[in-house]
């Protein structure tokens, strides 16, 4: 199968990397914002979208994919919880300290949060451009359940904090 894009999980690791670094050494500014998470976008070109995400305490995604799109993250401080949905085991926890990352093949369904004191920061990369994310819950019986699909743009998007 042709993938849809020239880019692998490898290289949008590499990438979300490098750019991680340039955050880490003050080249890009990041803000905090604990009502509504705070992103802003390095790069935007026709292959590759990659994101600058600031998470305060409590600060989480919602449980989705990235539609079309394939994606990674490097943490730059902080720390980021990940539950990612594991076919045939459900819902599968990884913390993601400072400096590590994760990929996303096409299908992977997730969600992120901060759960410590400290703000995390971290890199994302999508590609091609995300143009949409479907939403999911588990149901009591642990099956996964698509609940609404979104087009958007904007990464690891959610309707508002925990703590609000
Ligand atoms: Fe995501």
């Amino acid at each position: 199968m042709r993938a849809p894009t020239p880019l692998s999980l490898h290289d949008l690791t590499a990438l979300t990397r490098t750019y991680a670094a340039e955050v880490a050494a003050g080249q890009h500014p990041v803000q905090e914002d604990p009502l509504h998470r705070w992103s802003r976008r390095l790069v935007a070109d026709d292959v590759v979208d990659v994101w600058l995400i600031s998470w305060t305490t409590d600060q989480i995604a919602e449980l989705h994919d990235h539609a079309g799109s394939l994606g990674a993250l490097t943490v730059v401080r902080g720390e980021l919880v990940e539950q990612r949905w594991v076919a045939g085991r459900g819902l599968r926890s990884r913390t993601l300290h400072s400096g590590r990352g994760a990929s996303f093949p096409l299908g992977h369904v997730h969600d992120v949060a901060n759960t410590r004191a400290e703000t995390a920061v971290s890199v994302h990369a999508y590609s091609p451009p995300l143009t949409a994310m479907s939403y999911y819950d588990v149901s009591p019986a642990g099956i996964l359940r698509r609940t609404r699909t979104e087009l958007t743009n904007e990464p690891e998007k959610a309707p508002e904090t925990l703590s609000v």
